[in-house]
């Protein structure tokens, strides 16, 4: 594709196969595990993340993260494991931003020490406290932006920085922008990562993850990563591709509809606060402007208490009370007996999670019927 082609036209053809064969319009499917043998260096196998589909929809990937090259896991925690390990050996320290996803933190606490991997959890915004925390033994920076579930939006440029100057990796979890709404690699961050089961694919009926960065990153990625056989299936890997091929529209709906959302909640007598980069009155709005092109789908928004939030979700009717994510459908959940039911309400309310905050992924439905089915839900409580 050309350097100046527009992200709806990528989605659609970017590494898009050729059916020599019948000239259909879509990219065969090819799930052969065992392919003409060449020579051991250049055997193609599912595992070893070089076979036709896979490398198709990666290159679709890597043009819409504005990177050389991509690669595709059999979720997004497998991306996140993979490309962190394939950087770290015991003895090294990493810097997470704390408000990643659980699954990641969870990741770290149950298996960093198992190996000696020191880390250190950053519970701030603040770019100094990140280059405060650099130690000799540093290797990665890892960061979420925009946050779960406060969408607190961190300086991209700013950690891409520090990442060169102390030669570490930088790595973010852009599942929450996706491609369409945010670019790391323009501001210097090195790995750019995704749960696919959530934007990408955009249906929920997809488990997938996916990592971009350049050829020389993804090639020690690959080394590592054929040991840890978390490579994503033929079958899933054609599914995907016609998922991102509407990616832009998706996500340009959802764009909208959070917004429309969020105006409406931000003047309703029972929301005591509303959380979305996209408003003026987000202490991260100009931030957001600056690095996004879109303030996404995700919003969040408080109510006095646990109860209250419980009863708004058994009391909507359009919306689904459901824990993922980016899916077409609106799904709200309470980030207290969800992702952040594992920490205590002291802890939770040190980060600003307070119990009557709720989670919503905004769905691309007609928006009037979103906020319709909110209000017949305040109205019950
Ligand atoms: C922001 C974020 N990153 C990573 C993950 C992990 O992705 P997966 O469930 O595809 O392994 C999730 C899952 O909810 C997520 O929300």
């Amino acid at each position: 594709m050309k350097k100046n082609t527009g992200v709806s036209t990528k989605c659609v053809h970017s590494g898009e196969l050729k059916d020599i064969q019948y000239k259909g319009a879509t990219s065969p499917l090819f799930p052969s595990t065992a392919y003409d043998f060449i020579d051991v260096d250049n055997d193609k196998y599912p595992r070893y993340f070089n076979t036709p589909n896979q490398l198709a929809l990666s290159k679709k990937i890597a043009d819409l993260e504005n990177c050389e090259s991509a690669l595709l896991f059999s979720s997004g925690l497998a991306a996140i494991f993979s490309s962190m390990f394939s950087f770290i050996k015991s003895g090294d320290h990493v810097i997470f931003q704390s408000s990643i996803y659980g699954g990641t933190l969870n990741l770290v606490d149950k298996e960093f020490k198992k190996f000696n991997i020191e880390y250190t959890l950053i519970d701030s915004f603040d770019i100094n406290n990140y280059e405060d925390a650099i130690k000799p033994n540093t290797k990665i920076i890892f960061i979420e932006s925009p946050s779960n579930p406060l969408l607190k939006v961190i300086d991209l440029e700013a950690i891409g920085n520090i990442s060169k100057k102390y030669n570490l990796i930088s790595i973010i979890d852009n599942t929450f922008a996706s491609p369409i709404n945010q670019n790391p690699a323009d501001f210097g961050i090195d790995i750019i990562i995704h749960s696919a089961t959530k934007y990408l694919g955009g249906h929920s009926d997809i488990l997938a993850g996916a990592l971009a960065s350049t050829k020389s990153n993804i090639e020690k990625i690959v080394k590592s990563s054929i040991n840890y056989g978390g490579n994503l299936s033929e079958y899933t890997v054609w599914l995907l591709e016609r998922s991102i091929k509407t990616l832009s529209l998706r996500v340009k709906k959802h764009n909208d509809n959070a917004l429309a959302v969020s105006n409406f909640l931000l003047n309703h007598k029972k929301v005591k606060s509303v959380h979305y980069p996209g408003l003026e009155s987000h202490p991260d709005h100009e931030l957001s402007s600056r690095q996004m092109n879109g303030y996404g789908g995700m919003l969040s928004f408080e109510l006095s208490n646990l109860d209250e939030a419980i009863l708004f979700t058994r009391k909507i009717k359009l919306i689904k009370s459901a824990m993922s994510l980016g899916g077409v459908e609106s799904t709200i959940c309470s980030p207290t007996l969800t992702s952040h039911s594992k920490i205590s309400k002291e802890e939770r309310e040190n980060l600003g999670i307070f119990d009557g905050l709720l989670r919503f992924s905004v769905g691309i439905e007609d928006p009037k019927d979103i906020i319709n089915d909110l209000s017949q839900a305040f109205d019950e409580l």
